[in-house]
């Protein structure tokens, strides 16, 4: 049985689509043994609705070693799932291989510090791009830059407005997640 941390920032519907496809057995013999979150967010209380260990540490410089010093000493993988602080450099590399990241966009474009969540479909709706999607890839130093595990792309209508492409990315996101993580720990 592997075991995968999760962290988020946000309303935690990629954790709720990993909840589920464990539940389903896309993602085969693996767990979710704690949810941690950088600010107070409803994917702390999916976790709690879950029956799930949830723990909330303020974001900060400190978070990285105050996460190392919670993290169960069986966790297998460390999955971002809409998670918003940088981590250390000492931390990624510790956690080389085993820390992955979801990002909404077809890296690397529309990635680094301050490319998240609305700011990326705002910057594409903004460049007239007739293509986004989702990119899942290990996490480095270097923000949104690691190596591309699985991406994949959908079709931008002109007259989709930013909340609407934000919506197909998520589709595109609960698609491809659940298979990279799979992917990643059948190599673990
Ligand atoms: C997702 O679209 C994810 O790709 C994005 O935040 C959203 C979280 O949604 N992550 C980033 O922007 C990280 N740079 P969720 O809380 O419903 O899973």
């Amino acid at each position: 049985m592997k075991n995968l941390v999760v962290l988020v920032s946000g309303s935690g519907s990629n954790l709720q689509r990993i909840l589920d496809t464990i539940q389903s057995g896309e993602i085969k013999d693996a767990q979710v043994s704690l949810v941690v979150a950088d600010r107070e967010c409803y994917g702390l209380e999916r976790a709690n609705n879950a029956g799930i260990e949830h723990k909330l540490i303020k974001r900060g410089k400190d978070f990285c070693n105050q996460l190392e010093e919670i993290l169960p000493e069986n966790t297998d993988l460390i999955v971002l799932a809409g998670f918003l602080s940088v981590m250390t450099e000492d931390f990624c590399n510790h956690w080389a291989g085993k820390i992955v990241n979801i990002h909404p966009s077809l890296l690397p474009k529309y990635g680094g510090k301050g490319m998240w969540g609305m700011h990326v479909h705002n910057a594409v709706k903004n460049a007239g791009e007739t293509t986004t999607g989702a990119t899942v890839h290990f996490v480095t130093p270097g923000v949104d830059e690691g190596e591309v595990i699985l991406q994949q792309e959908t079709a931008i209508h002109a007259d989709d407005t930013p909340e609407a492409i934000a919506e197909k990315v998520h589709q595109i996101e609960y698609q491809i997640f659940p298979k990279a993580i799979q992917k990643v720990l059948e190599k673990i």
